[in-house]
């Protein structure tokens, strides 16, 4: 949702400023640019399209300082005049966010005579700086940023001044330093490479760097410590390691992901505190939020939690919890998951919550998120950084995690019999990835108008989440359904166009889930059957256009393996239909607007 990026003090601005849109780039690609401190006065170049449509231009830029931004549009079209940055007068903007009183602010700047050349909402911010100036960097920005409402990270170039000031409010802002530059970014792994020492910013925080030195300020202007500390080593991306694309490498580390999210659990003594939370709260229900993949992960340990543990629990999209009264409370133990943890529905969700009462957990893949900050417990996910767009191995980690967490409340015999079957499950992953080849069926969902996931009971959720990948990376329609439901409207819409997927991998609703099938088959409809072995009943697999089995698996565990044929079939459709599986269109990685 938009990266951005500030530099000071380097020998060629341009080119840390590219290097690190590159990285920043899953946050968006509509569009991208920079602007660079030359000779007293700011030049900007900026263009639709990806970051390496900037590389003739930004290569003629000269000059030590500057800014960029890779965007996600939310306000005005992709086109150049909307790509950020925004220069007006003395002043270079990027933002990542939205000013929600942009309209009214932008109203008044017009009547002050101040023409707009975009349709954005971050442009009031440039014309904003340059009303408030009167030769004072630091105050034209503190008058600046009491005006705005919403969520907004900025890197702000000002043509008197040497360095860039960054602003963070409710959007990250990493700041880093090193070889006597200085720096800020949307994320930690844009500055690995750059920096060596890195501090993230907090809400209502300005940095301003200059001539080698960081101040730190509130929006009060009052002067605050900044401590930084090492980059950690797991932040640094290590490229693509001869795959063709993330996706695929990222599947790929799924085993590994799963394996050190069991040592994080571990080293991190989460039983311990789950359970000290648990004996303190007496939590009578539990509530599990996240959005897209992780609330897939959200609804799966939702079911397996009001199994073993017999207390209601339920999972919702963590924009819908927010825009309703639900039963929340002091016994309430809200769980939320983001890959990223700086997804705004999540984070808010997660704050609303709280203030509502609830012991508020955090399940997510990155240690200084936003949403680390806002909950009572964090539960690590170690997939590592993830780049494709789509998520996988993450989700992999967060339905470890989640497992074990359910498991931990039940008590420490369940949670050691979940550790040692995730032993097991990180080799059957290894052979799930190694042994399917997802080529017939992969040709089967690109020759078809739509295709439809379905399971019932745990592989319900796994069902949504084949179907959000086939649709994220290849953009075959379809859907995902509970089996049972089909007959309830949706069977309306199969014939020998249509794919049904089954997803089997219980014995107990397989026989349903077999049900469902003879209905699409007696309809001319065609079925891919993913299942456990002994799962799905005779008969079915014969007549399926596509039959994969499974490694041995059941319970809470099993959606870690059951989704990784889904993945590979969304990954192999993606790339016969000749889209790119790691920047899909239309979408960013982290989402950080409402
Ligand atoms: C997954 O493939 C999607 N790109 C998306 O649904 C994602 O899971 C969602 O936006 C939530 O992100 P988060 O886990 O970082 O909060």
């Amino acid at each position: 949702m938009c990266g951005i990026i500030g530099c000071t003090g380097v020998k060629n601005a341009s080119a840390v400023l590219y290097k690190g849109l590159l990285d920043l780039e899953y946050r968006g690609y509509d569009s991208a640019g920079m602007a660079v401190l030359c000779d007293g006065g700011i030049v900007t170049v900026k263009k639709k399209g990806r970051v390496c449509a900037l590389s003739a231009a930004a290569e003629e830029l000269r000059g030590t300082s500057g800014i960029g931004h890779t965007r996600w549009a939310t306000h005005g079209i992709p086109s150049d005049e909307n790509a950020h940055p925004h220069t007006a007068g003395k002043f270079s903007v990027v933002h990542n966010g939205i000013i929600e009183n942009y309209a009214e602010l932008k109203e008044e700047l017009v009547s002050q005579g101040c023409s707009f050349s975009s349709h954005t909402d971050s442009e009031v911010v440039v014309h904003l700086l340059n009303r408030c100036y009167s030769g004072d960097f630091k105050d034209a920005v503190l008058h600046t940023v009491r005006r705005l409402r919403g969520s907004f990270a900025l890197c702000i170039l000002c043509a008197d001044s040497d360095g860039f000031a960054a602003v963070k409010y409710r959007n990250p802002i990493i700041v880093g330093k090193g070889g006597g530059a200085l720096f800020a970014a949307s994320d930690m792994p844009a500055l690995s490479g750059l920096a060596e020492s890195v501090a993230v910013l907090k809400d209502g925080q300005i940095a301003f760097a200059s001539h080698g030195e960081m101040d730190l300020c509130d929006f009060s202007g009052e002067a605050q410590a900044l401590t930084f500390s090492p980059v950690p080593a797991a932040v640094r991306a290590a490229g693509l390691c001869g795959f063709p694309h993330y996706m695929i490498k990222e599947i790929n580390e799924i085993p590994a992901a799963v394996k050190n999210t069991v040592h994080a659990f571990l080293e991190e003594r989460c039983f311990e505190r789950v359970t000290r939370a648990a004996k303190k709260r007496g939590f009578g229900n539990i509530f599990l939020c996240g959005c897209g993949t992780a609330y897939h992960a959200a609804l799966a340990a939702a079911y397996s939690a009001e199994e073993l543990l017999g207390i209601p629990a339920r999972a919702e999209t963590a924009g819908e919890f927010r825009g309703r009264k639900s039963a929340v409370g002091r016994s309430t133990l809200f769980v939320a998951v983001s890959q990223s943890g700086e997804t705004a529905d999540t984070v808010e969700a997660a704050r609303t919550a709280k203030q509502r009462g609830a012991y508020v957990l955090a399940v997510t893949n990155v240690p200084y998120s936003a949403l680390t900050s806002v909950a009572d417990c964090v539960v690590p996910v170690r997939a590592g950084t993830e780049v494709c767009v789509a998520a996988t191995k993450s989700y992999c980690g967060q339905v470890a995690a989640l497992s074990l967490v359910v498991s931990a409340l039940k008590g420490r015999a369940e949670c050691r019999r979940t550790l040692s079957e995730l032993q097991e499950v990180c080799s059957k992953c290894a052979s799930a990835i190694s042994g399917f080849s997802a080529e017939a069926a992969a040709r089967a969902c690109a020759s078809s108008s739509g295709v439809y996931f379905i399971g019932r009971g745990i592989d319900y959720p796994v069902a949504l989440e084949g179907s959000l990948k086939l649709k994220e990376v290849s953009y075959v329609p379809g859907e995902g359904y509970p089996s049972g439901e089909l007959k309830h409207g949706t069977l309306a819409l199969i014939d020998g166009g249509t794919l049904a997927v089954a997803v089997m991998t219980d014995i107990r609703s397989g026989e349903k889930t077999a049900s469902a099938v003879e209905q699409i088959y007696s309809r001319g409809g065609r079925v891919a059957v993913i299942c456990s072995p002994g799962c799905a009943p005779r008969g079915i697999a014969e007549r399926a256009e596509f039959y994969a089995e499974l490694p041995e698996c059941g319970g809470m565990l099993s959606p870690i393996i059951s989704v990784i044929p889904l993945q590979l079939i969304a990954y192999r459709t993606a790339v016969m239909l000749g889209r790119d599986p790691d920047k899909p269109r239309n979408l960013a990685k982290s989402v950080t607007v409402e």
